[in-house]
């Protein structure tokens, strides 16, 4: 066994709870997601942090706060456990004191989409799944075809036509029946939907299925013990699904709870591009939820998606720590991939690249102080964007 001190799964908008020893999606009172909840004080009992350092070394070692039960289901490439770098020559360009790049361009399959789809392979072998589907547009594709084919398990997936080639060709070499829409992610999702019962397919789209959030929350876990416990004043996170910031600030509390951290939280701040927004402009209106974003277009693929079902968590999130949402163009975010690789050495993603005028124009603003450590995220490696990069 793992140890894991999984109890159930609750609702993250009415408290319904869920049995997790069965196959779920959303919550059966009122269709919003679910999120696992743990017994933290048993899990403190053995998961401390003076003992991580002799633990495993990826997301694996935070066996009691993840849903895996049985040992034999993880189904596993060596995720998490990447780097956080300290970006001394870009913070000083951006007038930025303290600033560090989460550089997840490591990950199997080379994108942070490798840490939710550990967990929701290794959950669907546990529970007994033999179909998966998915719509992404493109890096959670690749990585659910990478795990689904070394569970055994059969995965579909659906993706925009122009999805970075990159994306396309990986996940049809690890074996996934891929078939290329016509339309946005929402429109993937559609046909998700539609097959889903007639072929047997469980859906693993993000936070329809509870626990690809657990796997990103590790991002959270992981930077707290790289700062050595002491969490960065602000958190700088490109957002589609806004899964990676969701888990990240479920994570802050449950190290709370495990004593790991005290009260103090950063400021989220989530990113996004200018032709595809909802989540910047339902911030901007005060509102709870996020309007579906007419006509999104961006090049930056991972963020090209127009409605967000975890959006009122995000949108939470972003108010609670006192943070915002702001929009950057794709010129912006493009030249901002340019200043990582060229001060800091990181071929980033385009995603990841946003974060940068992000960061400029809140030091700007004074809403980001030169006295203050922020980070930012590398969702994945540049070279799966050569397509993007070279239109
Ligand atoms: C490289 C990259 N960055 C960021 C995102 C957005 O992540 P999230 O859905 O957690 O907001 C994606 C999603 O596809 C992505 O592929
Ligand atoms: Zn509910």
């Amino acid at each position: 066994m793992t140890g894991s001190c999984l109890t159930h799964l609750e609702c993250s908008a009415c408290g319904a709870e869920h049995d997790a020893g069965e196959v779920n999606n959303l919550c059966a009172s009122c269709g919003k997601p679910l999120l696992a909840r743990y017994d933290l004080a048993a899990a403190r009992r053995t998961l401390t942090r003076e003992l991580l350092h002799a633990r495993r070394n990826d997301l694996w070692r935070y066996a009691e706060v993840l849903p895996v039960r049985n040992k034999e289901n993880i189904v596993s490439l060596g995720e998490g456990s990447t780097p956080l770098v300290r970006a001394a020559r870009l913070g000083a360009e951006l007038g930025c004191g303290t600033l560090y790049i989460k550089d997840e361009a490591g990950n199997p399959t080379q994108s942070f989409k490798a840490r939710g789809m550990a967990l929701a392979v290794s959950m669907a072998k546990e529970l007994g799944v033999t179909k998966v589907a998915a719509p992404s547009a493109g890096n959670a594709a690749g990585a659910l075809s990478a795990y689904a084919a070394r569970a055994g398990i059969e995965a579909f997936l659906f993706m925009p036509r122009d999805t970075p080639r990159a994306n396309i060709i990986e996940t049809s070499f690890t074996g996934a029946h891929v078939r290329l829409v016509d339309g946005l992610i929402t429109d993937c999702g559609a046909e998700v939907a539609r097959g889903k019962e007639a072929e047997g397919w469980f859906d693993v789209s993000t936070l329809k299925e509870p626990y690809r959030v657990e796997g990103k929350k590790t991002l959270g876990y992981e930077i707290a013990e790289q700062l050595d416990w002491r969490l960065p004043d602000v958190i700088v996170y490109p957002t589609g699904g806004g899964t990676g910031l969701i888990g990240m600030w479920k994570a802050f509390a449950e190290m709370e709870e495990l004593g790991w951290i005290g009260s103090e939280r950063p400021r989220m701040i989530s990113v996004q591009a200018e032709g595809c927004a909802p989540i910047v402009s339902a911030f901007a209106k005060g509102e709870r939820f996020a309007q579906e974003f007419s006509n999104a277009a961006t090049i930056a693929s991972g963020l090209r998606v127009p409605k967000a079902i975890g959006d009122f968590l995000i949108l939470d999130a972003l108010r609670e720590s006192g943070g915002t949402a702001i929009a950057v163009s794709d010129a912006e975010l493009i030249q901002g991939a340019r200043d990582i690789a060229r001060t800091e050495g990181i071929f980033a993603c385009p995603e990841g690249g946003a974060c940068v005028p992000a960061v400029r124009r809140l030091v700007s603003e004074e809403a980001i102080k030169a006295s203050e450590s922020v980070v930012i995220f590398n969702t994945a490696a540049g070279v799966k964007y050569l397509d993007t990069y070279t239109q």
